[in-house]
This record gives structure tokens, C-alpha cells and sequence, in this order.
């Protein structure tokens, strides 16, 4: 079923574990991700990047999402990954989804919360909850670059601010990750999110979690973290399986025989993510 992503996110908060924001691009991955959460009973949050909403239409994608949760078992909710304008982030909504995220995290505090509480007053109207993010998330996030340098930790006392004065529904927040790829290991003020979860008290969102160390994610989630946003390793599960069917089977030209595998791929990490951040079992 269909339900708004604070409807999932605020029984994630009191019970202390997390749901999984798995990005979509096409039918594949909207059903291995809701075949996983079927399979391992969880609750989901498929989400689009405006990057996939580019490629696959805003049509598309609400159609596919409505669907898919429409005719699931579990809670589903159908989320806007880094909405950086406000006319991107209605059209959404009047698509259908239940969810939106707005970053502002490209402009100082002020300008930040003003683009927040723009969004919340439409949005809430209509019965659509609202991430927004505060600090600066480093890496590629489709066509959002943030040079290393250019990243910043959240500041526990603006989350305050930014909570209080926006009444956002939950935030992502910086606190160590980066979109994509890691080079080395990725270090995550552990610390930081404690002190930001006790002074917010609402749920909070981990950005760039693939590649991050399964204690590392555990530890997040026991301090407070309660959607955990994977893109990137599911790319990779993806065109792994393709590559390889591919390489077996080089004359095989049927897109059925080559997306099946890469969709069973796919379902495959997404299964074991519910498992890690807690949402297996709580649909
Ligand atoms: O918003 C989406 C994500 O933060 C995904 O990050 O590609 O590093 O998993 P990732
Ligand atoms: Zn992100």
C-alpha cells in the first residue's frame, strides 16, 4: 500500500532501526525493490533522483511507483531524492508522491530554511511529509556535485533551528558519507548524530550509505538513523550481473534474459540491507 514516508519513518523513530530509500530508474528495479521488501516483509521507500525522473519521465516513474505499492503488502512510500527546486518538487506531488525531499543544502541557513518552509506549507496541506538537508553531503549524486572540500558536518545547534523554525518531517544530515564510490573508508562522526538526534528528536536520514561498513551503518542506526539512502550499490549489483551474463551469453540479444539476472542481483543486496538496517520483519 501506498502510505506517506513519515507514516513509515515515524514507527522507525520509536522503535529505533531503519528503512531503506532504494533509488529507481526503471520496472526492474522498482520490483526487485519490492520484492525484497515483500520477501523479508519491510517496509519501503522507492525514490527518484531528478536524474531518474530525467531519464524515465515523471510519468513513468509515479505510474511504476503507484503501482508497485498499490499491489504490495507492505507500507511503501514514493520519495523525491534531492529535489533542488520548488517547481520540480510540486510536480512531484502532483504526481502522486507521497514524499519529498528538498535540498537547499546549497545555500547558508536563512536561504535553507526559507526553500524548507516554502515546500512544507504546500506539501503538508496536502498530506505529503518533507526531508530537507542540512550540511553539505560530499560526491555525485546524478548531477549534484560536491567537490570533498566543499563538504560540511551538520551543526547539531542549526539542526535545532532548522527543526524548530521548518517543522520538517526528518533530516539528512552530514555526518561523514559521501555519494558514490568510496576511495578509502568512510568515517562517520558517530558522535555527531547522537547529539543531533537528542537535540531534534525526529527522525534523521543517512545519505551516500553504500560502501559504508555494516558495523558502521548498525552504529548509525543505534544512535538515531532511520532512512538509509542506497544508490550506488545497487548500480553496481546491476551492471555486475549484466557484465557478467553478458560475457557467458555474448550472443544472446533477448533484454528479458539480460535484465532478469541484474534484477535477481539487485533484489539480492537490497534483501541483506533490510536485514542489516532493521526493517526486515516490521511491515
Ligand atoms: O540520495 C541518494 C543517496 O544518498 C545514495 O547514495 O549512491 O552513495 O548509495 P549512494
Ligand atoms: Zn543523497
Amino acid at each position: 500500500m501506498l502510505v506517506t514516508g513519515i507514516e513509515i519513518l515515524q514507527d522507525a523513530h520509536k522503535n529505533n532501526y531503519a528503512v531503506g530509500a532504494f533509488n529507481v530508474n526503471n520496472m526492474e528495479i522498482v520490483q526487485a525493490i519490492i520484492e525484497a521488501a515483500e520477501e523479508t516483509n519491510s517496509p519501503v521507500i522507492l525514490q527518484a533522483s531528478q536524474g531518474g525522473l530525467k531519464y524515465a519521465g515523471v510519468e513513468y516513474i509515479a505510474a511504476l511507483g503507484k503501482l508497485a505499492a498499490e499491489k504490495a503488502k507492505v507500507p511503501v512510500a514514493l520519495h523525491l531524492d534531492h529535489g533542488t527546486d520548488f517547481d520540480q518538487v510540486m510536480l512531484c506531488i502532483r504526481h502522486g508522491f507521497s514524499s519529498v525531499m528538498i535540498d537547499g543544502s546549497r545555500f547558508e541557513l536563512e536561504g535553507n530554511i526559507a526553500i524548507t518552509k516554502k515546500v512544507i506549507e504546500v506539501a503538508h496541506a496536502v498530506g505529503v511529509s518533507v526531508e530537507a538537508e542540512l550540511g553539505k553531503i560530499g560526491g555525485t549524486e546524478d548531477d549534484i556535485v560536491v567537490d570533498e572540500r566543499d563538504a560540511t558536518f551538520t551543526d547539531p545547534k542549526e539542526a535545532k533551528k532548522f527543526v524548530e523554525e521548518t517543522n520538517v518531517d526528518y533530516l539528512a544530515i552530514a555526518v561523514g558519507t559521501a555519494h558514490g564510490v568510496y576511495k578509502g573508508e568512510p568515517k562517520l562522526d558517530f558522535e555527531r548524530i547522537k547529539t543531533i538526534k537528542e537535540m531534534v528528536n525526529i527522525p534523521l536520514v543517512l545519505h551516500g550509505s553504500s560502501g559504508v561498513p555494516k558495523e558502521a551503518i548498525e552504529k548509525a542506526v543505534s544512535l538515531g538513523i532511520n532512512k538509509i539512502n542506497i544508490d550506488t550499490d545497487l548500480r553496481m549489483a546491476f551492471s555486475n550481473a549484466i557484465k557478467d551474463f553478458l560475457k557467458e551469453n555474448p550472443d544472446n540479444i533477448d533484454p528479458r534474459k539480460i535484465l532478469g539476472p541484474a534484477k535477481e542481483a539487485m533484489k539480492e543486496v537490497i534483501k541483506e540491507k533490510m536485514e542489516l538496517f532493521g526493517s526486515a520483519g516490521r511491515a
